[in-house]
Order: structure tokens, then sequence, then C-alpha cells
């Protein structure tokens, strides 16, 4: 349904599962597969937003009315997300961004061998280097745990300066990575926090889509 909650603002959603790449034909990744962060950007278009999709490659089909933006590792997410930060107005982070990366990665395809080791580097946090340099936008997080989640995600939100957290107990069945539905708590800055109920992903990315609006 089309409303005008986020009528005249921008807002920036990625999603995905970053891609580290090894060797031209390799790359370390994740689970994820980037439907909580479609759904949302659907949901941010279809309430009036100018929508930018940052997105690691997905099986997805890309939603209607949303600017698109592929990429494919941390270093190029974050580039991208940074080159529009400033005329954005909000930027809801649903990517899952690998931490490492191969330090080198090998221009030409790498041969069997009986042994094999990769030297790993950090990635830059992207959202807390948003956070730290933060003016007028609202920034909004994703956290995915198996415990602790409250606790963790207050962490999250000091640590990366966030307006909002959005917090996931992946041990739970049907939420978080590769399936249809989600059971999420909003984590703000300051003690209150909205715990949700099971449901879709087309619900919880409307229901994330009000509570930004109200920021
Ligand atoms: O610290 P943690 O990885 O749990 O934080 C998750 C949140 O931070 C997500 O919103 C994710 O998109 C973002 N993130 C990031 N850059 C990283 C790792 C996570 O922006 N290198």
């Amino acid at each position: 349904m089309k409303t005008d909650l986020l009528k005249g603002k921008t807002v920036v959603v990625t999603a995905g599962g970053t891609q580290e790449a090894i060797d031209p034909v390799r790359f370390i990744g994740n689970k994820s597969s980037g439907k909580m962060g479609y759904a949302i950007a659907e949901q941010a278009a279809l309430a009036g937003a100018r929508t930018i999709l940052v997105s690691a490659p997905t099986h997805l089909e890309v939603p209607y009315g949303v600017e698109f933006v592929p990429v494919q590792s941390a270093c190029d997410m974050q580039k991208q997300v940074e080159a529009v930060y400033e005329e954005c107005d909000a930027v809801i982070m649903a990517a899952a961004v690998a931490d490492f990366r191969v330090a080198e990665a090998a221009e030409r395809k790498i041969k069997k061998m009986e042994h094999m080791s990769l030297e790993l580097v950090k990635n830059p946090d992207i959202l807390k280097g948003l956070g730290e340099k933060k003016t007028h936008q609202k920034l909004i997080g994703f956290a995915a745990e198996t415990n602790d989640v409250i606790e963790y995600g207050r962490a999250k939100v000091r640590n990366k300066n966030l307006d909002m957290l959005v917090a996931n107990d992946v041990s739970k069945e049907n939420a978080g990575f590769n399936v249809d539905t989600n059971e999420v708590t909003f984590i703000y800055p300051g003690e209150q926090i909205t715990n949700l109920p099971l449901m879709s992903k087309q619900d919880v990315a409307k229901r994330i889509i009000a509570a930004v609006a109200e920021l």
C-alpha cells in the first residue's frame, strides 16, 4: 500500500551478504539471502522515499521504483554508501557485511594444492564509520545474535551511534537468515525497546519503515 510517510526523504538501504574475493572465480561469502533488506527497500519506496538500494549479490528481483547500486565486497559497499551519505536522510544497514577480507586476492585462479591458507584482514565497519561522521542522518543497524540479544544490541547502539537497532535472535526458528519470517526487537538509545511478534519479512519491513518515519 502506498503512503506518504517518507515523502521528500532519501533513504539508503543495504542488503545481501558481501562477497570477498579469493581469486577471480572464488569468494568468501555468508548465508544472507537479502530478503529483509529488499523488503525494506520496497516499503521505503512505497512510503514515497527516494530509495537507493546498495546490494551485494542476491537472487532477488529489484523492487519497483528503487535505484539499484550493485556491489560485491564490503569495501565496494562502503564506497557506494559514503558517496550518497551527505544527501540522504536515513541509512538502513540490513546487509550482512563480511568482517574480514582476503589480504591479497590472487589475480589468477589459484591451482589445486595439498594445503592452502588464506591471510585475512579486518574489513571496515561501514556503519560505525557512518556513525562517527553523522550530521542530520538517522542510522538504523541490524544485529543477529544467538544470546543476550538486548544487552549486545544496546552496546551496538552506543558503539555505532545508532538511532535504532533491529535485533533478532537467530537461534529461534523462523527468524533471521534465509527464511521468509522474522521476529525482531527494536532497540533505541536510552532504555526503550519494542518487541514485535513473529511475522513475515514484508510486515517487519513495514514496521521498520513506520519506525524510521517516527525518527
Ligand atoms: O557488529 P555487527 O556486525 O553485529 O553489526 C551489525 C550491523 O553493522 C549491521 O547493520 C551491519 O550491516 C553493520 N556492519 C557494517 N560493517 C561491518 C560489519 C557490520 O556496516 N564490517
